[in-house]
């Protein structure tokens, strides 16, 4: 056995007092005792949780690595307790063949401080099945942002369905109507909120209810309706902390530039309760990273997103150590839902699976400093807010970070193509 942890593990929503032999990267055993160890790390207080996968970052590489790279994303990822994400295609070129598919992962080989996998996304004519075998999913834009890869068009969208079905792999949509979008003149949060309405998330959602079956993810819900018809269609749902947290009438700035946008309160609230209720399978942080140049421009200008990968969890494990969120569905949301949505063996504490481990010392609750996190954004619309962030984390039996420090390398690995093995 090379390492054995004890202490209290959160396995299948419940908190429970064993002992986890690892081996080669792997849970190997678990029980009330487990003898032996090269090495051995006992946890007296907090709780040791899975690692959590994040299924929707941006991490800007290649061509937007002043906002972001491989390296300070995943390095904010693993001190956010997250050991695996799953990377979007919108980059500068945008990954939509092989050959970029290829320099990207080239690139980012030898950067990751966490597990990780990669979207393609959708262009016209474009050839899912050279590129299915390589990623961890596909992504549509139906809406446009970041990136200049939209496509709206259901005869676009159709023709690449049934390659898409038959790859087996997640297709991911940021569904926002394109046709439903508004270009007025936008000045603030509630502009924003105006020109993107809630209507062009609920007819994107409905135009792919054609597909109903595939396995497609729509990411970023900001409604609960949405999130009653994604179920209704067998499609699997994310939500971001910052359309659970934020509402218009309390926000200013573009800081809270996003798309989807921030709803106004009555919208927030009916999502948390939607979430409460278990309608959403699992957190996304959305993590899109812009400078703070980049976001000082007028609104009307200013590039939409916010950072999250770093806060989401710790935000989250504060709420649940506060009962304001249940401990078991952070669980599922967070860890086991996204595993099993994406077909990684991650997310649970169960023989077999990555021995990606976090420990959590709960009781050391801190408010986020915008300087202490990784990402090169250097702004957060979190500063201030209570958080719990992990004090250990182990990837695949490799401790990255110990007593809050970093003492790891860059050995995360793509979870599609397996270059260690
Ligand atoms: O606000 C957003 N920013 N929404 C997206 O869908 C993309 C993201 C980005 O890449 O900046
Ligand atoms: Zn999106
Ligand atoms: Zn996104």
């Amino acid at each position: 056995m090379d390492i054995v942890v004890e202490g209290r593990f959160l396995i299948d929503g419940e908190l429970k007092q064993m002992a986890v032999g690892i081996e080669d990267g792997k849970i190997a055993t678990m029980g009330k005792l487990v003898r032996g160890g090269d090495e051995r790390l006992e946890f007296t207080s907090g709780i040791i949780t899975p690692g959590f996968i994040d299924p929707h970052v941006h991490f800007r590489e290649p061509g937007m690595t002043a906002k972001e790279d491989f390296g300070s994303g995943t390095m904010s990822a693993l001190f956010g307790g997250v050991t695996c994400v799953l990377d979007m295609p919108n980059t500068n070129p945008p990954t939509t063949d092989i050959r970029t598919l290829s320099d990207k992962k080239a690139s980012i080989r030898r950067k990751a401080h966490v597990d990780y996998g990669l979207f393609a996304a959708l262009t016209p004519n474009m050839d899912v099945n050279r590129l299915a075998p390589h990623v961890a999913g596909f992504k549509l834009f139906m809406g446009s942002t970041t990136g200049n890869i939209l496509m709206n068009d259901d005869n676009e969208i159709g023709y690449l369905m049934g390659d898409i079905a038959r790859s087996g792999k997640v297709l991911s949509v940021h569904a926002e109507d394109d046709d439903m979008i508004l270009r007025d003149r936008e000045e603030s949060n509630w502009d924003h909120l105006r020109n993107r309405p809630v209507e062009a998330e609920h007819n994107a959602v409905r135009r792919l209810s054609r597909y109903r079956g595939m396995r497609i993810n729509i990411c970023h819900v900001t409604d609960a309706a949405t999130a009653e018809m994604a179920k209704a269609n067998g499609f699997t749902t994310e939500v971001t902390l910052h359309h659970m947290m934020f509402a218009a009438e309390n926000v200013e700035g573009t800081e809270y530039k996003v798309n989807p946008p921030i709803r106004d309160l009555r919208t927030r609230d009916a999502l948390c309760r939607s979430v409460e209720a278990g309608n959403i399978t699992m957190f996304g942080s959305d993590h899109a990273p812009h400078t703070q140049t980049d976001k000082m421009q007028e609104y009307a200008t200013a590039p939409g997103g916010m950072i999250g990968v770093e806060t989401t969890i710790p935000i989250l494990m504060n709420w649940a150590m506060h009962g304001r969120f249940p401990l078991p569905l952070l669980e599922r949301m967070g860890c086991s839902n996204p595993a099993s949505v994406f077909s990684l063996n991650k997310g649970r504490i169960k023989v077999g699976m990555d021995a990606d481990l976090v420990f959590f010392d709960t009781k050391n609750v801190t408010r986020i400093d915008p300087d202490a996190l990784h990402s090169k954004a250097g702004h957060t619309a979190y500063a201030g807010t209570e958080a719990i962030f992990p004090d250990t984390v182990m990837l695949r039996g490799n401790i990255q970070i110990q007593d809050g420090e970093y003492c790891g390398s860059a050995t995360g690995v793509d979870t599609v193509d397996h270059p260690r093995d």
